[in-house]
């Protein structure tokens, strides 16, 4: 049996609530009994170099913490701090972590918050998944569906067509883990389970939550407590169980 533990979206901005929220969670799931952390993007808030070393000094474990980037992350800065590299082109990466494969895929677009899988990112995907002898567990920022939120679905990913085909095209993707909603989610795409971790640093609200119109202005809660997935992987079985970390 293997559990990945799944968030997403800690917003590091140089201290306060952001890295208060980072802390407890991390607290939180040091104190668990897990084999995998996985953290789907957005771990920075900017993309500065700074942000970074918070990034770098916070999400720590004993167990192996994957990280991918979002569209606030700057593929430069990330590389410099988190990967001892450089250079501006996607950051995909395969990963073998507590017996499983992942394959952690970039979606950003340089400057902008849509999501958009590259060719050469679709290329080394399928390449991935042609060469594998087991289940592999995809992950990017985007989510490829709908999830409810207009002002998110706005900016999901540009080319879900595009991935479903090289997901289509293997029998080894198991399932899809996504951020950038803010909001725990289930769905199914390209035939497979689709799971979005909620957001450390706050939210979405649903539309049929809340009689005022939803705006850029109004769509994070703030006030929610931070939440996990706890993926759980045994004998070719998924299931994903969703928990709030408390106060
Ligand atoms: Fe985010
Ligand atoms: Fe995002």
């Amino acid at each position: 049996m293997t559990i990945i533990a799944h968030i997403s979206d800690t917003h590091f901005d140089g201290g306060g609530r952001a890295l208060a929220r980072a802390r407890q969670t991390m607290a939180f799931l040091r104190g668990c009994n897990l084999d995998v952390i996985l953290v789907t993007g957005d771990l920075a808030d900017h993309g500065t170099v700074e942000e970074y070393d918070e990034v770098k000094a916070e999400l720590v474990a004993d167990i192996p913490v994957l990280m991918l980037p979002g569209n606030h992350d700057d593929r430069s800065a990330y590389r410099k701090i988190l990967l001892d590299g450089d250079g501006a082109a996607p950051i995909n990466q395969l990963k073998r972590a507590g017996g499983l494969l992942f394959a952690l895929c970039d979606s950003t677009i340089p400057g902008e918050d849509e999501g958009l899988l590259a060719p050469e990112t679709l290329d080394w995907l399928e390449g991935v998944l042609g060469a594998a002898q087991e289940p592999v567990f995809v992950a990017l920022h985007h989510h490829p569906i709908r999830l409810n939120n207009p002002l998110l679905d706005g900016i999901r990913l540009r080319n879900p067509e595009d991935l479903a085909a090289v997901l289509q095209a293997s029998s080894t993707p198991r399932a899809v883990f996504c951020g950038h909603a803010h909001a725990a989610a289930a769905g199914t795409f390209a035939g497979l389970p689709l799971i979005a971790a909620p957001g450390i640093f706050s939210t979405t609200r649903l539309p049929w939550t809340t009689t005022d119109e939803l705006a850029w202005a109004n769509t994070f809660d703030r006030d929610d407590v931070p939440g996990v997935v706890f993926h759980v992987v045994e004998g070719g079985e998924l299931t994903s169980h969703f928990r709030s970390i408390g106060n």
